[in-house]
């Protein structure tokens, strides 16, 4: 195997990872605590997110080191200005609110703090649970747009 087909390889299976757990807790895990099958949702959420949040942040260091090394090996950063290549411009904004979100927001407690905040808990996990299930499927339409369109289809 040559060293860009290891990074393909470390690239597609760190984004299997990561967007696979998005899944889960858009899918599962959020859906059962508002559903109220614990009596403080946000001390449960806080110890399992916490737990796959370390995970994360590996997967989106592994990504973003892997996907670096395709632009310089494949010769792909004049892809970058070529609208067919959308795909590839999304990858990186992607990338860009997850390294936020992971590196920024979390360790500065934002979320939690949005979450305790105002007298109606319902309706802020509502909106959580809204923004998972946003990324999540733009993360999808990412991973189709750049299976596709890296094989030329
Ligand atoms: C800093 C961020 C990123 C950079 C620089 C980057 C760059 C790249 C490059 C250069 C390729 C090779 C394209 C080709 O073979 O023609 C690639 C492949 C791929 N990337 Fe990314 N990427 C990044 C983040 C992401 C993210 C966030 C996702 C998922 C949401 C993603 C999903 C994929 C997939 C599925 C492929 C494989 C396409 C295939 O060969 O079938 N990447 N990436």
């Amino acid at each position: 195997m040559t060293l860009p087909g290891f990074a393909l390889a470390v690239h597609v299976l760190a984004v299997v990872w990561w967007i696979g757990g998005l899944a889960f807790v858009t899918l599962v895990f959020l859906p059962a605590l508002r559903h109220g099958l614990d009596d403080d949702p946000r001390r449960l959420f806080s110890a399992i997110e916490h737990r796959f949040s370390r995970q994360a942040r590996l997967a989106v260091v592994l990504t973003g080191l892997s996907g670096a090394y395709l632009l310089y090996a494949l010769h792909a950063w004049a892809w970058l200005t070529i609208p067919r290549f959308w795909w590839l411009q999304a990858m990186i904004a992607y990338w860009l609110v997850f390294a936020l979100a992971l590196f920024v927001a979390e360790p500065l407690g934002v979320f939690e703090r949005l979450l305790g905040r105002g007298d109606d808990p319902r309706r802020a996990w509502g909106y959580f649970h809204r923004l998972h299930a946003l990324l999540l499927l733009a993360g999808v339409i990412i991973v189709g747009g750049a299976v596709a369109g890296s094989h030329g289809l």
